[in-house]
């Protein structure tokens, strides 16, 4: 095989109570990467579509990620990328996550599969990197592994596939509106109280706790972010009214995808999400800010081969 077409799913992180090590990817939103092996040694981004982003290989996501995995395979050939961005960088749904995760999984499919998994997230994480100042793994191991995913450790990289519940729909709405992920992280703070640390591990064992009992209620309880939620909803319009009506019309919870600026509600089953869909509509169809909304079960599969 000398050429491969991909799809990398966009991807929630975070989840509410899992800042830096959950996330889920999405079923049909994502972006699409062609890779090619070429004679020359290396990368060389040929095509990007959809969004301006960098050629420098030094300074794109995709590349970045590639040529990590590239100074361990050391093949006597390269490769050229072509890139389709659908997902809009900055969303907060895994944009840099989704162009880190193609690349290496595009090359590894064309090398035969050399890496596993793990060794694709570590190289993907390079990517991250350059675009976040942060090695977070949240949005390319779920990317990378489909299904709700745990980055249960970084150093050494140990990542956990969750059961994802049958049921469960995603609404996001997306403002278009840019909020940096490094700018995003330079607002936390750098301690946190031990009665939020307490409250945010209760209610991540009681999130996970609800995934492998398939307890809807139990995840309705732990859907909550104690540490973060507080400081970076203040960067998104309407964030709270969101919040509050999405919950009152029943979802299971709503929080900040990412680094925001999407915001995301859980459901229980379509028609409900189709519900918290429309009123995510009529909250942000007053302000002038223009918007994107998406609705989708949570993907049990990460980036495939198209
Ligand atoms: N966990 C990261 C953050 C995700 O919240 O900063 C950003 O993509």
């Amino acid at each position: 095989m000398d050429e491969i077409r991909v799809f990398s799913p966009a991807t929630v992180s975070n989840v509410a109570c899992g800042f830096d090590i959950l996330g889920f990817p999405l079923e049909s939103v994502g972006d699409e990467m062609v890779v090619r092996k070429t004679k020359e040694k290396g990368i060389v981004i040929t095509k990007i579509e959809g969004f301006d982003l960098p050629f420098d290989i030094n300074k794109n996501v995709a590349s970045v990620s590639a040529m990590a995995l590239l100074d361990v395979a050391k093949p006597d050939f390269g490769f050229e990328i072509e890139i389709y961005k659908k997902i809009k960088p900055g969303s907060g749904i895994g944009s840099s996550g989704a162009s880190a995760t193609s690349s290496v999984y595009a090359i590894n499919e064309l090398l035969g599969r050399p890496f596993n998994k793990l060794q694709l997230t570590e190289f993907a994480m390079k990517g991250e990197l350059i675009s976040s100042n942060s090695e977070h793994a949240d949005n390319i191991a779920p990317a990378l592994f489909g299904g709700f995913t745990m980055v249960k450790s970084l150093n050494p990289l140990e990542v956990l596939q969750l059961p994802t519940l049958k049921d469960l729909f995603v609404v996001i709405i997306h403002p278009q509106i840019e909020i940096k992920t490094s700018e995003s992280r330079g607002i936390l703070p750098k301690m946190v109280s031990l009665s939020d640390a307490t409250k945010q591990i209760s209610d991540l064992g009681g999130l996970v706790h609800a995934l492998h009992t398939s307890d809807y209620e139990l995840l309705k309880k732990s859907l909550k972010d104690h540490l973060v939620e507080k400081h970076r909803s203040k960067l998104i319009p309407y964030f709270d009214e969101l919040k509050s009506k999405s919950i009152a019309a029943g979802a299971i919870g709503c929080s900040i995808s990412g680094s925001g600026p999407s915001v995301f509600a859980l459901a229980k089953g379509k028609q409900m999400a189709i519900n918290i869909e429309l009123i995510f509509n009529s909250i942000f169809s007053k302000s002038n800010i223009d918007f994107t909304t998406y609705v989708s079960k949570i993907s049990s599969d990460g980036v495939t081969t198209i």
